[in-house]
């Protein structure tokens, strides 16, 4: 079992290249409506909780008072450089420092593919429930063993930095079917030309199934299931017991 850390330096110095990404290149990749319902229909009282980088998905205007957290600073400042209005935690998602705290928790983008095995996985799923309120909602979603047959992992996607072009290129090292640990090797190439980070990351696919089920011991019952398998995405949402 690979137990690999979760604080990736290509998160900390690249993090605007990677924001910028995701917004213009990841985000048509990821099924929007699935979180949007979320970020509108909150209650009054209800506070919202997003982790991960994904934040150019959130909506301009929010019914509810936002926190943004993320395990690495540069991501987390960058988030709030473009939110303002959010504070901001950096925390690691198996150690939230809340407590009964969040109407409904967004985790998009397959944070979720960053906790490389179960004890990871148990340990953000006990930290997520005990951080939403009683029958709080938990909206995640996770890469599911197709993303492999997708181009997200493989090959050159253009997009743009402060009206710059930039390049990233991807190519699956390895895939371990047993594990689903997936191997990554990414780089970023700048508008000169040059190739400024190169990394090689551990990501972790899972099947609905498995899941679900770890889901199912921490208190979250599953309320919508949803795998788009044509681009390798799994989308589930879970309340908390009351
Ligand atoms: C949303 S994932 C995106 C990775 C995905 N492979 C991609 O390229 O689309 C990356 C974000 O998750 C954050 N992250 C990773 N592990 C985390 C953890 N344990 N707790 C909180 N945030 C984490 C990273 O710092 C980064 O901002």
């Amino acid at each position: 079992m690979v137990h690999g850390s979760c604080a990736l330096s290509v998160y900390v110095a690249w993090a605007e290249v990677h924001l910028a990404f995701y917004a213009q290149r990841a985000l048509p990749d990821l099924a929007h409506e699935f979180f949007l319902g979320a970020f509108l229909a909150q209650p009054p009282a209800g506070e919202l909780l997003f982790v991960g980088s994904y934040s150019a998905m959130l909506p301009e205007r929010l019914a509810a008072p936002l926190v943004l957290c993320d395990l690495n600073a540069g991501m987390l400042h960058a988030m709030q450089r473009r939110r303002p209005d959010a504070q901001a935690v950096l925390a690691d998602v198996r150690k939230l420092p809340f407590h009964e705290r969040f109407s409904c928790i967004c985790m998009p983008g397959a944070v979720t593919a960053h906790l490389l095995d179960d004890l990871a996985l148990n340990d953000a799923l006990e930290a997520l429930s005990t951080a939403l309120l009683p029958g709080g909602t938990l909206y995640l979603d996770a890469y599911l063993p197709e993303i492999v047959n997708t181009d997200y992992f493989s090959g050159h996607a253009s997009f743009h930095v402060d009206a710059e072009s930039w390049t990233r290129i991807a190519r699956i090292a390895g895939f371990d079917t047993q594990s689903g640990l997936l191997q990554v090797d990414l780089q970023f190439v700048d508008p000169q030309g040059r190739s400024v980070c190169n990394d090689r990351l551990i990501q972790r696919c899972y099947s609905a199934a498995v899941l679900a089920k770890a889901c199912t011991g921490h208190s979250l019952r599953l309320q919508d299931c949803f795998a788009d398998t044509d681009k390798g995405r799994l989308y589930l949402a879970l309340q908390r017991d009351h």
